[in-house]
């Protein structure tokens, strides 16, 4: 039985997630969102689906200077944590982006330095019990900038970078960091895109975290063949990428 606080908690992703858990594994669960219907709706069929309790309570997640005391009494009311998970995000408007500051900023905000500040805390403390599992969903947008979503590949390429700094200074305390990177899921977030053959549900992500974290795994791309799609964008020269409509 594990105490898991999840943030970002009505997430599609993120609710398919603790689904998994409250079935499979009857753990404890604390829920942070925006919106306390929402949350009210998904602890209350967490619990009807096997957790062993489940609580929550609002944060937006850009008020920075609230997530200490947020995260204090999340882990107070768990009685401990083993998992965090970080799922909130946005993907703002690319263009909008690029003639506004402003929106960028808001963007990097929700999506990169939110994710830093809380793993700021989080980190912390995982260090100090000296065991757990630290899962983020970042994305493969962070693998490589791309004209398309760049804004958002940032802030998601800071976080994937942040892990793997936080990976080196956590493995030496048993504490797990993991960095999740699906490809294209089929969310509200994605609601207006036409989806095609690589696009996957929110239920495949859900899986792939929860076997990444019973595996210990490092990096976890989800689906996994994003790890090879990946692989060959990665190796494309800046030379021939500058010319691709990616
Ligand atoms: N869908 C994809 O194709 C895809 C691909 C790669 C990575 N991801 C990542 O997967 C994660 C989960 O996204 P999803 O696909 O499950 O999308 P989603 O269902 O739209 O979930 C996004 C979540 O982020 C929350 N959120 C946004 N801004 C927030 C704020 N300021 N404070 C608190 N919560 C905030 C939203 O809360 P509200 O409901 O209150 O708005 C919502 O719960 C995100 O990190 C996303 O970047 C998604």
């Amino acid at each position: 039985m594990k105490k898991i606080l999840i943030i970002g908690a009505t997430s599609a992703i993120a609710e398919a997630t603790a689904r998994l858990w409250a079935v499979q594994q009857g753990h404890s669960l604390y829920l942070i969102g925006r919106s306390a219907e929402r949350l009210g709706g998904i602890a209350a069929d967490l619990k009807v689906r096997g957790a062993k309790s489940t609580q929550f309570a609002m944060l937006d997640v850009n008020y920075f200077a609230q997530h200490a005391a947020a995260l204090d009494t999340a882990i107070d009311a768990l009685g401990g944590i083993d998992i965090v998970l970080i799922a909130h995000g946005t993907l703002g408007n690319q263009n909008v982006c690029e003639q506004d500051f402003a929106a960028t900023l808001q963007e990097l905000n929700t999506n990169a330095i939110s994710v830093i500040s809380l793993l700021t805390h989080l980190a912390n403390r995982f260090e100090a019990q000296r065991h757990g599992s630290i899962v983020v969903i970042s994305s493969v947008a962070g693998d490589r900038g791309r004209q398309s979503n760049y804004v958002y590949g940032t802030a998601k390429g800071a976080v994937t970078i942040f892990m793997q700094g936080l990976r080196q200074r956590l493995h030496k305390s048993g504490v797990q960091v993991v960095t999740v990177k699906p490809g294209f899921v089929d969310t509200p977030m994605t609601a207006e895109f036409k989806k095609g053959l690589l696009w996957a549900r929110p239920e495949a992500i859900a899986r792939s975290i929860c076997a990444g974290v019973e595996k210990r795994r490092d990096v976890v791309y989800a689906p996994w063949f994003w790890w090879g799609v990946m692989g060959v964008i990665g190796v494309i020269p800046e030379w021939l990428f500058k010319k691709l409509k990616l």
